[in-house]
This record gives C-alpha cells, sequence and structure tokens, in this order.
C-alpha cells in the first residue's frame, strides 16, 4: 500500500510516499524559516503564497525520489486541523484536487496524529495503547492513544504552548526565530542550576501545563538586567530554562502515566528535537522501568511523511473526505474526522 502524504499547516511544504503504514520511501521538506525570520515569526500571507507556489514541486519531487507515479498511490492524505487556515487551504485544495482528477481515496489527517505518528516510522514495533507527550509550537498535550485513530487528550496547555515559550524566550534573549534550537545548542554550554525559574502549575487540573508565568519570568528577568546595565549569561538561562521545561513535561507526563497505569510513553512533536527534553523523558522512564518511545530527530518537525504514515493508519480505519473537506484553524485531536 503506498500512501502520498500532504502538510502544509505552518512554514513547512512538506510530502511524502509511506509505504506499509511504516516505512518512508520518499519524504520531500521546503522550508519558509530563512522568509519568516526577517519578522521573527511566521507571516501567514506570506506561509500560504509560498505553499501555493512550493506545493506542486515538491509533491512531483516526492513521487520522483519515490520512484512512482500518481497511478501507484492508493489514496492521498493530507492535513486538514489545525493550522494557520490559508496554509492549510492550500494543501487541502491540492490534494482534493489530485484525489478528484485521479480517482483516488482522499484521506484527512489531523495534525497531532500525524506528529505521534513519526513514532511508528521510527520504531516498527510501536503499537498502541501508550501515553504520548505532544509538544511543538503550537502545543502541549499529554494524550492517551487508545488506538492508531482514537485519542483522548489528558492534559493541556491553558496559555503558550512549550515550544512558543521557547521561541518567545530566545526571542528576547536576542536568538533568530525560530529560537527553539538556539536555546538547545546554548544549553549545552551553560549550567542549568544558574537561574532559578517557575514550575507554573494549574490548580485543578494536574496534569495540565502554563507555560505564559515562565516566559514572562524569564522576560522580566532580562528587562531587569538591561535596565541595570548587567550582562545576562544566554548560556546559563538557556541551561536554565530549558531544564525548567523539560522537567515540567516530564513531571506532568510522569504523574499522568502513574495516575493512569500507563507503562509505555512516548514523546512526539517540534519540541521533541530538544535534547533536554529528550533525555529528562528517557531518563523518568528508564527509572520507573517504563518503555520509551521518541520519534528520530529528522521525524520531529513538521514532516510529510508522519501525515503519510497517520493517512496509511486513517485510510485502513475507513476514514475518508470528499470534495466538501474543509481546514480548520482549531480542532482538537479527539474530534479529528472518522
Ligand atoms: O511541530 P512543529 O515543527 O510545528 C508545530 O506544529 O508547531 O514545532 C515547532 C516548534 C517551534 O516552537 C520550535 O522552536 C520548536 O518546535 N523546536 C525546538 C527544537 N526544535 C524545534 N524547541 C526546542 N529545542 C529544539 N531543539
Ligand atoms: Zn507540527
Amino acid at each position: 500500500m503506498l500512501i502520498l502524504g500532504i502538510e502544509s499547516s505552518c512554514d513547512e511544504t512538506a510530502a511524502s510516499v509511506v509505504e506499509d503504514f511504516r516505512s518512508i520511501r520518499s519524504s520531500v521538506i521546503s522550508t519558509q524559516i530563512e522568509e519568516h525570520k526577517k519578522y521573527g515569526g511566521v507571516v501567514p500571507e506570506i506561509a500560504s503564497r509560498r505553499h501555493c507556489e512550493n506545493i506542486l514541486s515538491v509533491t512531483d519531487n516526492a513521487l520522483k525520489e519515490a520512484g512512482v507515479t500518481l497511478d501507484d498511490i492508493d489514496a492521498v492524505a493530507v492535513t486538514y486541523a489545525p493550522g494557520l487556515i490559508g496554509a492549510l487551504l492550500v494543501g487541502v485544495n491540492f490534494a482534493k484536487g489530485l484525489a478528484m482528477a485521479k480517482g483516488l481515496p482522499l484521506v484527512p489527517v489531523h495534525h497531532i496524529a500525524g506528529h505521534i505518528a513519526s513514532n511508528y516510522l521510527t520504531h516498527k514495533e510501536l503499537e498502541p495503547p501508550y501515553l504520548c507527550l505532544v509538544a511543538s509550537g503550537g502545543h502541549s498535550l499529554i494524550v492517551e492513544v487508545l488506538s492508531y485513530t482514537e485519542f483522548r487528550v489528558v492534559g493541556r496547555t491553558h496559555d503558550d504552548a512549550a515550544g512558543e515559550c521557547f521561541d518567545k524566550c530566545a526571542r528576547a534573549m536576542g536568538f533568530p526565530y525560530p529560537g527553539g534550537v538556539h536555546i538547545d545548542q546554548a544549553a549545552q554550554l551553560g549550567d542549568h542550576d544558574s537561574f532559578r525559574l517557575p514550575h507554573p502549575t494549574v490548580a485543578g487540573s494536574e496534569y495540565d501545563f502554563s507555560f505564559s508565568g515562565l516566559k514572562t519570568n524569564v522576560i522580566n528577568l532580562l528587562h531587569r538586567a538591561d535596565q541595570k546595565g548587567e550582562a545576562v549569561n544566554r548560556n546559563d538561562l538557556s541551561a536554565s530554562l530549558q531544564y525548567t521545561i523539560a522537567g515540567i513535561l516530564t513531571d506532568h507526563t510522569m504523574a499522568a502515566a502513574q495516575a493512569l497505569g500507563y507503562k509505555k510513553i512516548a514523546l512526539a512533536g517540534g519540541v521533541s528535537a530538544n535534547s533536554g527534553v529528550r533525555a529528562a523523558l528517557s531518563a523518568a522512564c528508564k527509572k520507573r522501568d517504563y518503555e520509551f518511545y521518541m520519534p528520530d530527530k529528522s521525524l520531529c518537525g513538521d514532516n510529510g511523511a508522519m501525515i503519510a504514515c497517520q493517512g496509511s493508519f486513517n485510510y485502513a480505519a475507513g476514514i475518508r473526505a470528499d470534495e466538501s473537506l474543509n481546514a480548520y484553524s482549531t480542532c482538537s485531536i479527539e474530534d479529528m474526522l472518522r
């Protein structure tokens, strides 16, 4: 079975061909980061335009690299939610066009389900049920993966996502967009005990997250130092911030795992590339003798392979869309189309 996956929810135009659920035949990603860097964040209008310009060649290259044509493809899978609405619409309409022109089934894929599926591409033996921490630029979720196509959210953020916290603190420290990876690099050279940062919790919701207080604390710390003419060691602050975020994500995930009886834990989303988060969650699982899975670093960020992989499971479960498929900027993974 060959599934073509198309992703355009944010600032990466991506397409991939995945064979028999878990084997990547090709994966092509055209990133717009250099363009958005000038503005310190993603400019939605520019993102949509670039997707329009790139989607045809990206898809064409994915088919060529896989050594197939559309005639060999069994279904077209596409991210329809959540994300930037204009960006999503480019992928959705392109996929609809392909599916209709070739008489192929159209399979809608929820972006977060796609991130979770990046683990199936990395670990051929991984099967639900398990508990997954999903941390990206727009989401911080603890998800019960009940089956390949059924999810229950047990923890969510009440304000900023973990990636947003990394990026906004990085920006205040003078790192270019997207700052998460720069914090990660600087953290390798710093001491995580240098700054005592808060661990905000949400009263009454043990597994939920709140990162805006941590972000404000870092920004205020930088402003105060600036006003006093003092220099802040960026490596030390990066190490302390990364240690704190990794600690919060890990503590909440472990608490949920213990309460819900999960001994199999996975990590997903753009922030899963963070070395501190990978190490902290991995160590916490090892200590408790839990199985731990994380995606290969090449699959942590947005890509088409994770969409093709989840698309394969959706397709096998009979999940289909027709030409009325719309894009949605927000949509819980619990409510994904089925
Ligand atoms: O999943 P993703 O590519 O896009 C969304 O769906 O949001 O996640 C992007 C986020 C950004 O906030 C980016 O800074 C963060 O993932 N990120 C990292 C690292 N690599 C990417 N954050 C911390 N450390 C990293 N190494
Ligand atoms: Zn993403």
